[in-house]
């Protein structure tokens, strides 16, 4: 009840937060980071300011980009925060609108602010921005999270015209930069090899990264960039900008540099084929851009996403994550009841927690077993599973081990009895023939009564089969033919509210089951979004499960995500690698298993069980402690990457010799963010059965001083060899 009225207090605090000479600032900031703004004497918002904490409000005012009185000549530097189309600014505008006369502009002027402290760390400010002329407002909301140097920032879009508007600009944010370089780092791929990193200098002009892929919408590039400030983005070291956007369909991020070389950078919704008709009354609320800004490089910036996540944004963020065995690369669709059995008994050997059943279990009148019918028909296939899901529920639990299953039930077959039965629920073109992607289409998420069945897959399964402990929900085609027969005149809202419909789905679910872990997956990494993981405890990264891939894979997704998020399986990809290399580099991540131990020799299946109890003995460092990425696989031919726990008493580092040259000249790794004062024993683990470890100083101990300023040598010049060396404070 205290609470409520301290909120309530705050609630409605109107708070300008510094005023200098009559300008009125905003100030928005984390532990590290400010975000000014300025209410000029036009009436509209500017930013003024976004760097490094300053330490002095005083100062504000003199501040380059502040407009008025001390720098009367600063209109050419007007850096509007939401600038809307048709007016003075002529570069990207963040909001376009068509009102009911048909007039294009709006100029947005200030009204007020309001600051909730959620709580001694969060803290949300709320901006109210309405035109001058027309009965239209736009909130501007941003929430930080000062510890962790964490900023959301989102809009809310609503007018009282008579009629419809049309949005057909409506960012998320826009933020101004003032650098004399910049450097755009995307990432960019496809289906198997997600997330290549590539970096270019921003010159004059836009750069735009976006995706019309709808749903599977991160497949050719990711919801997240990086900016180097000054140079190109390095690991420890300059200043540079993390973004990500939380939105499961199209994206856009625009970079323009304009004529006095401010980078713009607009994150939002991509308004391709997408002018919103916006009702009287109606919120168009966007999804929220999420950033950080440090001043010691990439490195220090993923930490900061990486702890935000699990504090704030992740589903069960703090909690354990379970070991499994999947069956998918196992088997692909052929299995029965008897060979699960069979494969949750290795399961049991490997020492996992549970067994993740795949595609291929579904279909009554048309059985799954290819991927060419049966998405939509979600019961057990009575020939290959007489039981059901029940009968593998129970024998999982008989076998000790947990049961988790896939589904992907966004997706429809046409060779299924729900389309026979409800051919409009899919997204189809009525006039033309339809392309399919992977043989399928994508259900019309825009359609209430689409959701209420979506639901109800998972809803049916959990009612059924309440021990299931783990659901896989899959994703694997774009949006094609797009035309929804629900939304007949209306096919610009599409798009939007399709991705809308898909969450209110995630939302249902986790609400109703709190605590059931699900996995995110779209044939590979192709969602990857901080608004869906708000609902999934982790994603799937990739299919490509090579562990020379994994390594740039993960590499990759490590900038934004947590490995507490990423998936990674030990599979029978790249089998040149040894299992040890391929499980070596999966335990950088959440660990599971896609392959048969009967394929296994003795010492290989020994060495697995060893690793998953290695695993299990220090995941909560590997979960839940800091990363260092320390060397990169993009600079040669080895990387290597350690996580430490906060305590700051046990590391664990894992090297890498990729494709070394013939004799080449190798140097030291060091490791990062030890205690120098500490003294730490270096032990080199997961080693096979039987052999010994080839670093001579393997059980010696050392400072923290001395690893982090002198290193230890852990590369070597043999192919596909790796390392897991555990460092533990004495
Ligand atoms: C794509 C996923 O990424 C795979 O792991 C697997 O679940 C298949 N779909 C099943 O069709």
């Amino acid at each position: 009840m205290k609470t409520y009225f301290i909120l309530l207090a705050f609630a409605f605090l109107s708070v300008f937060h510094s005023e200098a000479a009559g300008e009125k600032f905003i100030r928005i900031s984390t532990n590290e980071t400010d975000l000014i703004l300025q209410v000029a004497s036009d009436g509209r918002l500017y930013q003024t300011y976004l760097g490094n904490k300053l330490v002095n409000e005083s100062e504000f005012g003199k501040l380059p980009y502040t407009l008025g009185k001390v720098n009367p000549g600063a209109s050419v530097l007007k850096r509007e925060v939401y600038p809307c189309s048709g007016t003075e600014d002529y570069f990207e505008p963040a909001f376009a609108i068509c009102h009911n006369d048909g007039n294009l502009t709006s100029i947005l002027k200030y009204v007020s602010t309001e600051e909730k402290r959620i709580d001694g760390n969060v803290t949300e400010t709320i901006i109210f921005l309405k035109d001058e002329v027309y009965p239209v407002e736009v909130k501007l909301h941003y929430i930080t999270f000062a510890k962790e140097n964490i900023i959301k920032s989102w809009s809310e879009i609503s007018h009282k015209e008579k009629k419809p508007v049309t949005i057909s600009r409506y960012a998320s944010s826009m933020l101004y930069f003032d650098a004399p370089h910049y450097f755009l780092t995307e990432f960019s791929g496809e289906w198997a090899r997600e997330v290549n990193m590539t970096t270019q200098e921003l010159s004059f002009g836009k750069k735009v990264i976006d995706t019309k892929l709808g749903s599977r919408a991160g497949m050719l590039t990711s919801p997240f960039f990086e900016i180097g400030l000054g140079k190109e983005p390095q690991e420890n070291s300059g200043e540079v900008l993390m973004g990500t956007i939380s939105w499961i369909g199209n994206f856009q991020f625009t970079f323009e540099v304009d004529n006095i070389k401010n980078l713009r950078v607009i994150s939002g919704i991509n308004p391709y084929a997408s002018n919103y008709e916006l009702k009287p009354g109606e919120v168009f609320t966007t999804p929220e851009f999420i950033f950080t800004l440090s001043n010691r490089g990439v490195g220090q910036a993923s930490r900061n996403f990486h702890t935000w996540a699990r504090n704030y944004q992740l589903k069960d963020g703090k909690g354990d994550r379970m070991t499994l065995l999947n069956n998918w690369e196992a088997t692909y669709f052929s299995f029965d009841q008897e060979k699960l059995k069979e494969l949750m008994k290795e399961a049991k050997q490997l020492g996992v927690d549970m067994f993740l059943l795949d595609d291929g279990w579904f279909g009554n009148k048309y059985p799954r077993s290819n991927d060419r019918t049966s998405l939509g028909d979600w019961e057990a296939t009575p020939n290959k599973l007489p039981g059901g899901v029940p009968e593998l529920v129970k024998s999982a639990k008989e076998t000790g081990i947990k049961f988790g299953i896939w589904v992907e039930p966004e997706m429809i077959s046409v060779k299924s009895e729900l389309y026979e039965k409800h051919p409009d629920w899919a997204i189809t073109l009525p006039n033309r023939t339809p392309y399919f992607f992977r043989n399928q289409l994508v259900l019309d998420m825009s359609n209430p009564a689409v959701q209420d069945y979506v639901f109800g897959v998972v809803d049916k399964l959990m009612t059924e089969n309440p021990e299931l402990a783990f659901f896989k929900w899959d994703c694997n085609s774009p949006i094609t033919n797009i035309y929804s027969p629900y939304l007949k005149d209306k096919q610009n809202q599409l798009y939007i509210n399709h991705a809308r419909g898909v969450y209110n789905v995630f939302n249902r679910i986790k609400n109703k089951y709190p605590n059931l872990p699900m996995m995110l997956c779209s044939g590979g990494g192709a969602r990857c979004d901080y608004e869906s993981l708000k609902y999934f405890t982790e994603f799937w990264c990739s299919d490509n499960t090579d562990p020379v891939e994994r390594l740039y894979i993960q590499w990759g997704f490590s900038q934004f995500f947590p490995s507490k998020a990423m998936c990674a399986h030990v599979t029978s990809w790249n089998k040149s690698a040894s299992i040890k290399f391929r499980t070596d580099v999966a335990m950088m991540c959440k660990l599971g298993f896609d392959i048969r131990l009967n394929e296994m020799n003795p010492n290989e299946k020994l060495y697995c069980q060893g690793a998953v109890s290695n695993y299990n003995r220090f995941k909560k460092v590997i979960l839940d402690g800091d990363l260092y990425r320390l060397v990169s696989p993009y600079d040669g031919n080895h990387t290597a990457m350690m996580y430490i726990n906060e305590t700051k008493d046990k590391a664990v580092l894992f090297a890498y010799d990729i494709f070394p040259r013939f004799d080449e000249k190798l140097f030291t790794v060091k490791p990062e963010g030890l205690d120098p004062g500490k003294k730490y024993k270096i032990e080199e683990i997961n080693l096979m059965p039987g052999a010994k470890s080839s670093l001579n100083f393997n059980g010696e101990t050392f400072s923290g001083d001395y690893l982090m300023k002198v290193g230890l040598k852990v590369f070597s010049t043999s192919k596909l060899n790796s390392k897991v060396i555990e460092i533990t404070a004495e």
